[in-house]
This record gives C-alpha cells, sequence and structure tokens, in this order.
C-alpha cells in the first residue's frame, strides 16, 4: 500500500519535489515519537504533504473550483497556499485517505490556522525542519523543534513573516491565527487539538 503510493507520488512529482516529500515524512515520523502522535500517520501525511505540487500554481484555484474544494479570497490571493487546501482533495481522490487527521494536516501545512491539532503541527513544521532544506535559519529552528513543538512554529512564523513583510507579500490571515493561538497557548485552560 504505502509502496503503491510513493510509486504514485514520485511519477506526479519532480524528484527534487519527491526527495522533500521523503524527508517530511521521515522528519514527521521522527517529531511523532518524540510528541506522542501516531507515527504511521505523520509519516503518510508528510508523504503527501505536498501531492497537489505536480500541478501548475496557475491552474490550482481552477482545480480547487471544479473539484468543490471551498477557498476564501486570501487563498485566492496567496497562490503558493492553494495546494494545501488542494492536496487534501488529491489525497482523498487519488491516493484513498479517508482519516480525517491526516486531510487536515495536508490541508493546513501552508499556513496553519487557529486550534492546530498535534499532527497537524508535526506537518506544519516538519515541512520546514525536513534534512534537504536549507534556508538562513534552518539550523536554529531544527535546534527548536527538538526541544519544543510551539517555540519551533513560533520561530517558523517569525522568519516568514518577516520575508513576506520584506517582500511585500500578501499575508494570509491563517498564519496571523496560528501566531496568535501559539502565543496565548498559557492562558488556555482547555487541552485543544489532540
Ligand atoms: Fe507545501
Ligand atoms: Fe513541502
Amino acid at each position: 500500500m504505502l509502496n503503491e503510493i510513493k510509486e504514485k507520488l514520485r511519477a506526479s512529482l519532480s524528484e527534487k519535489r519527491y526527495t522533500h516529500s521523503l524527508g517530511v515524512a521521515d522528519e514527521a515520523r521522527r517529531l511523532a515519537q518524540i510528541y506522542g502522535c501516531d507515527a504511521d500517520k505523520a509519516y503518510l501525511a508528510g508523504l503527501l504533504h505536498d501531492c497537489a505540487k505536480g500541478i501548475p500554481t496557475d491552474r490550482q484555484i481552477a482545480e480547487c473550483d471544479k473539484r468543490g474544494v471551498k477557498i476564501d479570497k486570501w487563498t485566492r490571493m496567496c497562490p503558493p497556499v492553494v495546494h494545501g487546501f488542494l492536496g487534501a482533495q488529491i489525497a482523498k481522490e487519488s491516493y484513498g485517505v479517508t482519516d480525517s487527521e491526516i486531510l487536515g494536516a495536508i490541508r493546513h501545512h501552508t499556513v496553519g490556522g487557529d486550534g492546530m491539532t498535534l499532527l497537524e503541527k508535526i506537518i506544519y513544521i516538519a515541512d520546514m525542519t525536513e534534512k534537504n532544506r536549507d534556508f538562513d535559519g534552518v539550523t536554529e529552528l531544527r535546534n527548536e523543534v527538538n526541544k519544543d513543538l510551539d517555540s519551533a512554529i513560533e520561530l517558523s512564523i517569525r522568519q516568514q513573516l518577516k520575508l513576506c513583510m520584506s517582500r511585500r507579500s500578501i499575508i494570509h490571515p491563517d498564519i496571523i491565527c496560528l501566531w496568535n493561538d501559539i502565543l496565548t497557548r498559557d492562558t488556555k485552560t482547555t487541552e485543544r487539538g489532540h
């Protein structure tokens, strides 16, 4: 089953993107073991998180509309974000994934959101810290992710927002929701999302 999924995925992505997907799967499984999440689910979600990336970015919004995937106006204005929403649908249609936690992790991996589950957080950060990634600040992020998941996400958002602002890019509101959620985690009385 897993081998079939890998072959299909390999055929639909560039070699670089497929290697990245294997890296995210490995990193997600490792983080799942550290933070007490289902390692097999984390591996599959990591493997498939970019499964829509084989569709050209300029066609992804049309594919969402065609398949009935609801995306809001901010997502429409942020083309690099769309493959997460589309990817959840492709994982269901083409890879037979029915697990809502895995689909949620694929859907939210690009910009996050409020009240993310542990699996969603793991995929979100594993996308940045997997071994093939190379960008300014990745070492600090890798150090942080081994200590505290939320602190690593906070650092990652800080890095991403700095970049967005320096480029005058539109900032998707879901990443602000994730930021606010992380900053107020200590004030929450009930544990959510596990
Ligand atoms: Fe992605
Ligand atoms: Fe990715």
